[in-house]
């Protein structure tokens, strides 16, 4: 910034100290306004733009420790320097311990102004530099998050809180567009600043300007306005940035940002950091939605796989819905958190899938199956696993596929693993699975009582099952919690 560029402003209540060290320092190049009191200086300053203050400490009215207490209140980041008749060691420390860049006594050289005053600027500059490249730093982490998010409401989350604190924002919203085509109010943030705040018609002219220009505005109230179809921004509104979200193809969103009337407008460095934020999330808030439709696409085949396993077989129609049912109920009330239940709910849909590459002869033999063919059954874990090991989203699963006949004694299959060995979904997955197999109508034999059903998990507490699990089964069954 050149000299010229940079406005200082001189708060004294002796008039002639002003006009002294304002011309001095408009000789040396810089813009000068002068305020003859705390109160007026803090209006100049509330009007924006200025760099530097030189404000004297004893003044009628509000002095110039309450008029530093009120620009640090403000978090405005400007150097002030100090000027005092009296000097004492008490006040100088004061004004250095409320933030004060500098002290001078009067009367002073205008040389020695001069040296505080370009001394302070460099220190500015050097402040800012280093802001700005710890915010390069946070950035960075920032971006790498984003990237990593793949749950759209946690991203959605994300985005906007990161792009308040990385700007300084005290209010954001976050429009998507909906499948109609709309923009909707997706995600908010900040105190005072709910999904109602964002429907005054400001926010919604400068969202829809954006969403159709695919360009960002900045917003300064106490400028003119940078688009005649925009609105003033509301009462104790300072500065807004409203950010298209764009892919290559379209804008799939808006992002707004706001700061109050307590601090500093948003400056063009704001809008260089939403710029690297907004088009990371855009990628991202894309990759999730495609991650989610391809996902949604799996499951739906996957599904179809397990229909098919059970039309080889028409007794067990429905047992793998009613085994994701059961282990459903069970995991959630064992306490596992929301990502791990969704886990065992498609292992529970999934955990037969294996069955595909076993012969239907085999699968509704009517009689006592011989050894050889029941070493056949048993390859089904091992060919469940193997299925869906090669797709992504369910590779997760394949502990509770491949482990779900293993025994808690360690006398199942396939690896003969036991106790705590065995992964908890598949232990789950073991009860649920037994419990709705007995009591539904099997080739070679018909379904068995509720209570008759109940003995048996019981009895194999311990042996087939984990005990803590047959315990919290019968509770869920026993209190009808199904
Ligand atoms: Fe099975």
């Amino acid at each position: 910034m050149d000299a010229e560029n940079r406005h200082i402003l001189i708060v004294d209540d002796e008039i002639s100290i002003c006009e002294v060290l304002g011309q001095f320092l408009r000789r040396e190049g810089y813009t000068v306004s002068i305020a003859s009191s705390g109160e007026e200086g803090l209006s100049i300053l509330r009007g924006g733009d200025v760099h530097l203050i030189i404000s004297d400490i004893k003044m009628p009215g509000m002095s110039g420790v309450d008029l530093l207490k009120q620009i640090k209140a403000d978090s405005l980041s400007l150097p002030v320097l100090m000027t005092t008749g009296f000097p004492t060691l008490d006040t100088a420390i004061e004004a250095l311990k409320l933030g004060a860049y500098d002290y001078m006594t009067k009367p002073f050289h205008l040389e020695e102004i001069g040296e505080k005053v370009r001394r302070a600027f460099q220190s500015r500059k050097l402040q800012e530099e280093n802001l700005l490249f710890s915010r390069l730093v946070s950035l960075h982490e920032v971006t790498k998050t984003l990237a990593s998010t793949l749950e759209v409401q946690e991203l959605n989350c994300k985005f906007l809180d990161f792009s308040l604190r990385m700007i300084k924002a005290d209010g954001g919203s976050l429009l998507l567009v909906d499948q109609a085509g709309k923009l909707a109010i997706t995600e908010t943030a900040g105190d005072h600043y709910e999904p109602a705040f964002w429907l005054a018609r400001p926010f919604v002219a400068v969202s829809r300007l954006v969403a159709q220009q695919q360009e960002a505005v900045l917003i300064n109230a106490q400028e003119p306005l940078p688009d005649e179809r925009l609105l003033p921004l509301p009462g104790g509104c300072r500065s807004m940035i409203s950010f298209p979200l764009k892919t290559p193809s379209r804008v799939i969103g808006v992002l707004n940002l706001l700061r109050n009337d307590a601090h500093d407008p948003f400056a063009g460095l704001d809008l260089e950091i939403i710029n690297v934020l907004a088009s990371q999330a855009s990628i991202s808030i894309e990759n999730v939605r495609l991650y989610h439709n391809i996902r949604d696409n799996y499951l739906k085949t996957i599904r179809a796989f397990a229909l098919a396993v059970e039309a080889k077989d028409e007794y067990t129609h429905g047992h793998s819905e009613n085994v994701m049912k059961y282990t459903v109920v069970l995991a959630k009330h064992l306490g596992l958190p929301e990502h791990e239940l969704e886990l065992v709910k498609y292992a529970g849909l999934l955990h037969d899938i294996g069955k595909i590459g076993i012969s239907e002869n085999i699968l509704n033999k009517a009689g006592r199956l011989t050894s050889q063919e029941f070493e056949e059954i048993k390859r089904h874990p091992e060919l469940g696993a193997r299925i869906i090991s090669d797709v992504p989203f369910l590779k997760s699963l394949v502990p509770m596929v491949l482990h779900h006949h293993e025994f808690y004694n360690g006398s199942g299959y396939p690896l003969k693993i036991a106790g705590n060995a065995i992964p908890f979904g598949a232990r789950i997955l073991s009860v649920a699975d037994a419990y709705e197999a007995m009591t539904s109508d099997r080739p070679y034999r018909k379904s068995l009582t509720q209570s008759v059903a109940f003995s048996i998990l019981n009895d194999e507490r311990g042996k087939q099952f984990d005990p803590h699990i047959v315990d919290a089964f019968l509770d869920i069954m026993n209190s009808g919690n199904t």
